[in-house]
């Protein structure tokens, strides 16, 4: 087994050098963090399009090793508060920092603190003209300026670890929807982000493909790496999630442990929400 330049590279998906994440083996995921302060922190944060106030004074924490559900109906703001959160989407007030960082409005810094901030989306946006292993290579050298056969070795252990490193040579359209979204699972890890960002990663899947990329993500979410996830799966939610954060009309309404929020939610708003979703 030894003779695996790849194992021995260490397959721990959160292992950045031992210093720097050496807590997240030492701490359960979720675990009270005493005085660390929250690795992603948002505060009073407003956005709107045009006179749409899309983001009303939200206030978010999340702990290292912790893992956040998003949830809430259609139009709500989840995927506007993950885009304004590395940034895609500048806001109009409020604060939000990065492992105690604000962030910066432009410039070399932004691009510095986006990259700690690993996101991946409903359409799995990777380069069409550019192979597997060649989009996981692509931000480790271009931005992390890591050599190329580092790079490549580095992204052959996290296919493997996400399950298609016999996919590496082929370009994504000869890939499954399931495989290309764990593609774009081991990119985003690629440049060892401090907390990763999904937005339904899932539900542009057929449904046979949706547990292999949910197993990928509650085996990340296990190994301690910090998550926020816009997702309705709510056996995910259930298993792997700290904390779930219903959101509608632009508003955190309920923040509540996967286990209430299912079988006890606080507000009327999330209970009519979860009547119509666990109805079909
Ligand atoms: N670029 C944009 N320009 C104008 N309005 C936008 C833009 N992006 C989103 N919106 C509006 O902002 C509101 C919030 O949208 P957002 O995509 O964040 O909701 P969501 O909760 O992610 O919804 P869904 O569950 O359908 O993905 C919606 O009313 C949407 O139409
Ligand atoms: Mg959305």
């Amino acid at each position: 087994m030894t003779d695996s330049g790849i194992e021995a590279g260490g397959t721990n998906l959160s292992e950045g050098g031992p210093p720097a994440n050496a807590h997240q083996a030492a701490e359960a995921p979720g675990a009270p963090a005493g005085d660390e302060p929250p690795l992603v922190r948002l505060s009073k944060v407003n956005k709107y399009f045009g006179a749409l106030h899309v983001l009303r004074d939200i206030d978010l924490e999340v702990r290292r090793g912790e893992v956040v559900v998003v949830i809430g109906p259609s139009g709500g703001g989840k995927s506007t508060l993950c885009r304004s959160i590395n940034r895609l989407e500048p806001i109009d007030s409020g604060i939000i920092e990065i492992d105690g960082k604000r962030l910066p409005e432009e410039g070399r810094e932004l691009a510095r603190l986006r990259a700690d901030v690993g996101m991946v989306f409903q359409s799995f946006n990777l380069f069409a003209h550019k192979t597997i292993l060649q989009n996981v290579t692509l931000g480790p050298i271009k931005v992390r300026k890591m050599n190329k056969a580092e790079a490549e070795q580095q992204a052959m252990a996290l296919l493997e670890r996400v399950g298609i490193a016999h996919q590496a040579a082929k370009y994504p359209a000869q890939l499954s929807g399931g495989q290309q979204q764990r593609a774009a699972i081991a990119r985003a890890l690629a440049m060892k982000p401090k907390v990763m960002l999904f937005d339904e990663p899932t539900s542009a899947l057929d449904p046979e493909m949706v547990n292999e990329v949910l197993d990928v993500m509650t085996e990340l979410a296990a190994e301690g790496m910090t998550m926020i996830v816009v997702t309705h799966e709510m056996g995910f939610a259930r298993r792997a999630a700290d904390k779930v954060v219903f959101m509608a009309d632009g508003q955190i309404v309920e923040e509540n442990t996967p286990e209430e929020f299912f079988t006890n939610a606080r507000t009327d708003r999330a209970r009519d929400f979860l009547s119509k979703i666990l109805t079909h």
